[in-house]
């Protein structure tokens, strides 16, 4: 569905984020939950996002145009107990300051693990999202490794902890590139292209 996809530029601070009005859908998580890989699982391109086995990779805000219409952003994953106290907290006051001044966000999809209970860092960050009146998507992700009748219990799970409806839980993988056509249609929503 999307076609053209450009690497804009990676931001180490907020005087890098670039200045355009294409509006903007976020990926946020904690590290090596898989934003990079979703990312790429959209736009067909095994290697646009740079995806590692080692977490704590994507150290800057990535932003990419899509079709000259809008940007995908990814952002670097928080909560990672190998990042250094100090890089963490660089990030952190990066990732806030994104999220709480751009004016060009419209969406933002919350990254989990389908096989895991959510974070105090994931909690935090849906407390956040709630309040700040934004339109999010959690997608709950590497459900590839999930047994089939683990999936509708998983995503229950993370629903009722998270304190959300069921349909703003969406099961993916990047493997699988399963849930494409719904983050597709959330970010034609969100986007309004
Ligand atoms: P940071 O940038 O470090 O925060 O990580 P990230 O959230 O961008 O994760 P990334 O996409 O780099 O993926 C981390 C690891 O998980 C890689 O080894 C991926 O191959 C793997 N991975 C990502 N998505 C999936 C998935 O849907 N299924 C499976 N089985 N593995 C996945
Ligand atoms: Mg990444």
């Amino acid at each position: 569905m999307f076609d053209r996809a450009e690497f804009v530029r990676g931001a180490h601070q907020p005087d890098q984020f670039p200045r355009h009005t294409f509006p903007e859908v976020a990926f946020s998580g904690r590290s090596n939950v898989g934003k990079s890989s979703l990312i790429n699982m959209l736009l067909g391109r095994k290697k646009l996002a740079r995806i590692s086995k080692k977490p704590g990779r994507t150290k800057s805000i990535n932003f990419y145009r899509i079709d000259d219409r809008f940007c995908l952003v990814d952002l670097p994953g928080y909560g990672y107990a190998g990042v250094p106290a100090e890089e963490q907290e660089k990030w952190a006051y990066l990732i806030e300051d994104y999220l709480h001044h751009r004016k060009n966000l419209k969406g933002i999809i919350q990254i989990v693990d389908a096989r895991h209970e959510p974070s105090e860092d994931d909690y935090l960050m849906m407390d956040w999202l709630a309040s700040a009146e934004l339109n999010f998507l959690i997608a709950a992700t590497k459900c590839d490794k999930l047994k089939k009748s683990r999936l509708k219990p998983q995503r229950k799970m993370i629903a009722d902890r998270m304190g959300i409806s069921l349909e703003k839980v969406l099961l993916t993988s990047a493997r699988k590139r399963q849930g494409k056509k719904r983050l597709e249609t959330f970010i034609k929503e969100v986007t309004g292209i």
